[in-house]
């Protein structure tokens, strides 16, 4: 069964459509978007020993052409020679204004594609086709596109929305469980910062949705999505509630830093301790009880997951340096970190009025507990 979530936004609705079988449907689904039976797919050498083939094949079952082109996996793709190299790709293949272009990836490729479709020809279509838990829940809806810059991470992109959004429950089978789980790090940010029975539901079918349990893993997605479409359709640019989605980010943003954005911590799971000290410092400031942070530390930990500082192998440095690399975040404004912080468990809010220094002797503490 395909479970539907429309994303209304004005001029340029779309719905991501989710459920086991969509890749082997995708011609169907996507025919009735283009205006000749061609389009232009870029994915990754891992996702596409995986599953170019299965797309393809649905696309000529359908009469539609398709070309592909397979750029290294891996965060560094999402670069400038990269970048360059599928925009120019794609005008080789001569896409034209009322082309789609297909990403076929995880949100590296979702986020590149997604950009190289905004400024081709000043913007053409595209279908996001997420194969990670990551990018199905959350990078692949919204509209956020972008690349890396020397500077730091996703600070050259544009805001361009997909015109459909293909969520295969089936493909998340042949994702590795540290990439399962670190996705579900954003998953269980959703239930945090908006709906707690949403986390009650988490802490009753995690376990089987992690496990592979179909049902489960299309809930857990679908109701994901139906809340990042409901705050990215009140707040598409991030002028204010947008925020609410970079709960657990700001702390992450510096942990992923400090460890060189390698696989000693992946994003989901720098996520996870993230919402974990949010609601850590949210408690100490009074705002929420005391065992809400235990509560999320304890699912965190049952689910098999990172969900403190001490689960981070190899040095980190010191306490200042996280609090420094914190303010670098791009989410910072007039010099003032921002924090997402909640009175609850699911009712997070973004605020600038967090005493250092209690930030301070949080990292402080954590880094002792090593
Ligand atoms: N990943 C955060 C956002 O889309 O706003």
């Amino acid at each position: 069964m395909t479970e539907i979530v429309e994303v209304p936004l004005e001029g340029r609705e779309y719905q991501v459509r989710i459920g086991a079988g969509l890749l082997a449907r995708a011609g169907v689904e996507i025919a009735p978007f283009l205006h000749r039976p061609r389009v232009a797919i870029v994915s990754d050498e891992n996702v596409a020993a995986l599953h170019l083939g299965a797309l393809q094949s649905a696309l000529s079952a359908e009469g539609i052409e398709s070309t592909a082109l397979t750029l290294p996996a891996g965060e560094s793709t999402k670069q400038w020679p990269e970048f360059t190299r599928t925009v120019e790709w794609l005008l080789e293949q001569k896409v034209e204004r009322r082309d789609i272009v297909i990403a076929l990836g995880g949100g590296v490729i979702g986020d590149l594609v997604g950009f190289a479709a905004a400024v081709l020809r000043r913007g053409v279509r595209f279908v996001q086709i997420p194969t990670s838990l990551l990018a199905q829940v959350d990078s692949s809806v919204g509209g956020k596109t972008g690349i890396n810059a020397p500077q730091g991470k996703n600070l050259i992109g544009a805001f361009h929305q997909p015109t459909l959004v293909l969520a295969d429950i089936g493909v998340l089978g042949t994702l590795k469980k540290r990439d399962f789980l670190a996705g579900y790090g954003e998953v269980v940010k959703y239930g945090l910062l908006g709906d707690a029975t949403f986390f009650d539901w988490l802490e009753d079918n995690a376990t089987a949705a992690a496990e592979g349990d179909l049902a489960a893993r299309a809930y857990a997605v679908k109701r994901s999505v139906e809340m990042k479409a409901e705050i990215v359709l009140r707040d598409e640019t991030e002028q204010g509630d947008r925020a609410l989605l970079n709960l657990g980010h700001t702390f992450c943003h510096a942990f992923e830093a400090a460890t060189g954005y390698s696989d000693r911590l992946l994003h989901g799971e720098g996520v996870a301790i993230g919402c974990a000290m949010a609601f850590e410092l949210s408690s100490r400031l009074g705002l929420c009880s005391q065992e809400d942070p235990s509560r999320v530390r304890a699912h965190l930990k049952d689910m098999g997951m990172k969900a403190d500082l001490s689960d981070i192998e190899g040095d980190l440095p010191d306490a200042q340096t996280l609090l420094d690399l914190m303010g670098q975040d791009k989410k910072v404004v007039d010099g003032q970190l921002r924090f997402i912080l909640a009175r609850g468990i699911g009712e997070a809010f973004v605020t600038s009025d967090v005493p250092q220094d209690k930030v301070l002797t949080l990292l402080q503490e954590q880094l002792a507990a090593r």
